[in-house]
């Protein structure tokens, strides 16, 4: 690309074709500490207001702050308290109240730094404030870079419900630096490892392949393959998103390993399991169902259940989870309608079709 920045190793760039409301999404190593070049060459100005959190403040914020500076932006920290109990009215709240003082405008813009709680916080806040600003995605976790921060979901939890309170704002650039996944907990990497391994199994047989065979190097943070891997991810996201922004139909492909894996995350009280864990053992399930009711071969089904171990998440519903409370989860799950869910069926590596059906079905489907 030649208006992106210069000294930048190995940076792929690709875009989110959305009309008027398209973006680019740059993924490379040390995209943090030109941050403020990229703004401004996305034609951004005037004020920023960036979106984090404690522990990645304490990591990037100076780095971001001093780019931002140096290339001419008015730079305004606003730190959210650490963990998805935090992704609430309450956080939004205090946000609002520091753009209305420090006197943002329709023309500043909103910079989300951090993992996918602060995105979808910082999002939703941008979208809402003032009737829509300009907004930036800097994603700092694994889950984020692949997922989150792509696609323009924005919202906050209900006590009643996850992202119950949110809106469809599309980020006007979403910068990537593979190099932040280092400070990274381990855990949260290889669960947002579970959304990359789901890509390979909706859409892309050589993204597969590739993960079979290069896990390990992955998992030790090669920065050349992170580049590639997250940016194959995105554009595989991005695909998607450009065929149903709303998710009105087909952008629920997505959800493949998430009706078991949600279910499995409120039955264990959002205390067990990372989401991508619980996806490890939904997308291995998910297979496992496509296999059983003739939809997907064994061959496909070992492939998928031996990376999903490779890759070092868990594959199986533990013993103590009671079926009952997972039949429960599945039906307050937003996705069910007249009773029936609209599965995402695996029927070969890069292969998927959605089929109905119950929650029983599902836990029949299941052997329990
Ligand atoms: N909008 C969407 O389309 C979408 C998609 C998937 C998930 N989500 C949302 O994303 C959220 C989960 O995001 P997450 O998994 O990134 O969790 P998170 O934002 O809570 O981040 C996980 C932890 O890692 C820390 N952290 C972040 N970057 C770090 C770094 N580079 N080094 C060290 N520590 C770092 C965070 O402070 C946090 O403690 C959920 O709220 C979920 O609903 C949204
Ligand atoms: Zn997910």
């Amino acid at each position: 690309m030649s208006d992106s920045p210069p000294g930048i190793d190995l940076m792929q760039t690709l875009t989110v074709n959305l009309g008027d409301r398209s973006y680019p999404i740059y993924v490379g190593d040390g995209i943090l500490s030109k941050a403020g070049d990229f703004l401004q060459r996305a034609g951004l100005r005037g004020k920023v207001a960036v979106i984090t959190n404690p522990t990645v403040a304490q990591l990037y914020l100076d780095t971001v702050h001093e780019s931002l500076s140096g290339a001419g932006f008015d730079v305004t920290p606003v730190l959210v308290p650490d963990g998805e109990q935090h992704k609430d009215l309450r956080s939004l709240s205090v946000i609002y109240d520091r753009l209305i003082a420090e006197r943002l405008e329709r023309q500043s813009c909103v910079l989300a730094l951090g993992g996918g709680v602060v995105g979808d916080l910082a999002g939703f806040a941008a979208a809402t404030f003032l009737r829509g600003i300009a907004y930036v995605q800097l994603p700092t976790t694994l889950l984020a870079q692949v997922d989150s921060s792509v696609g323009g979901k924005t919202g906050v939890n209900h006590q009643e419900g996850k992202n119950l309170v949110g809106a469809f704002y599309q980020p006007r650039l979403v910068l990537i630096d593979v190099a932040v996944l280092q400070s990274l907990p381990r855990r949260e990497f290889i669960a947002g490892l579970a959304e990359v391994i789901k890509y390979g199994v909706i859409e892309d047989p050589a993204l597969f392949k590739l993960l079979e065979e290069e896990i390990g190097k992955l998992t030790s943070l090669d920065r050349a393959l992170l580049t590639q891997v997250i940016a194959t991810s995105c554009a595989i996201k991005a695909k998607i998103v450009e065929q149903d922004e709303r998710e009105n139909d087909y952008r629920a492909v997505l959800n493949f390993g998430h009706t078991v894996g949600h279910a499995l995350e409120a039955a264990t009280h959002y205390q067990k399991y990372l989401h991508g864990e619980a996806v490890g053992i939904g997308m291995a399930q998910a297979a496992a169902i496509s296999a059983q009711q003739g939809f997907c071969d064994q061959r496909s089904l070992e492939r998928i259940r031996k990376l999903i171990k490779k890759a070092g998440l868990p594959l199986e519903i533990p013993r103590e989870v009671s079926m009952q409370n997972l039949i429960q989860s599945m039906e307050m799950d937003k996705k069910s309608a007249g009773g029936k869910i609209k599965f995402v069926i695996c029927t070969g590596i890069g292969k998927t079709r959605f089929h109905a059906l119950s929650p029983g079905e599902i836990l029949t489907a299941l052997g329990a």
